[in-house]
């Protein structure tokens, strides 16, 4: 069982898609020569954001997802890094965009970015909706970031709290009654 817990708006919906609309503007800058960019969604986090970033992105893209997990149901990350499911496509000689929803310490992004390096990809970037940049414990960072957040529990927008409120429409705070 959860400890009781309320949820305070962090970043509404309307803010996340104006953001959005942004990044799509530069990622389509970046990409402008490619003939087919391939979005790689990171499960489960990701679906919500890559549904979004990929309909404002007017480009050709394939859509495929890689499923990892470093978490569980647990608030403290496991720091291994486990690939639960590998991507469909080939990505040799490509053009990547990894979507990520939020980086923490870092590891999932990280050991992601290496795996698929190891893939030889003509060129891979990565997106994150979410960065806590004072929880690093690697050496890694996004090409694009949507906000940058202080260290506090967020949900919603594909993010969980033991796999609850990922379908809240904003980013919401958790805020743990009787706590602070
Ligand atoms: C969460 C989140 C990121 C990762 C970030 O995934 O979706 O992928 O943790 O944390 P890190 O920077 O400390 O590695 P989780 O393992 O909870 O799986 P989920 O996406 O299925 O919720």
């Amino acid at each position: 069982m959860t400890q009781p817990y309320v949820i305070d708006k962090m970043i509404s919906a309307k803010t996340i898609s104006a953001r959005i609309e942004e990044l799509a503007t530069e990622i389509r800058d970046a990409f402008a020569g490619t003939d087919k960019l391939i979005v790689v969604g990171l499960l489960r986090g990701s679906f919500v954001f890559i549904a979004d970033l990929v309909r404002e992105l007017d480009m050709n893209v394939e859509v495929d997802f890689l499923e990892a997990s470093s978490y569980g149901d647990s608030m403290e990350s496991s720091r291994e890094v486990r690939i639960l499911k590998d991507l469909r496509g080939e990505i040799h000689g490509r053009d990547v965009l990894l979507v990520e929803d939020i980086v923490d310490t870092g590891f999932t992004l990280s050991h992601v970015t290496n795996l698929l390096k190891s893939r030889e990809p003509r060129r891979l970037e990565t997106i994150a909706l979410l960065d806590k940049p004072s929880r690093r414990e690697t050496d890694v960072k996004a090409t694009w970031t949507g906000f940058e957040i202080p260290d506090e529990f967020v949900v919603g927008y594909g993010i969980d709290f033991a796999q609850r409120n990922r379908n809240l429409p904003y980013i919401g705070k958790v805020r743990f009654e009787g706590g602070e």
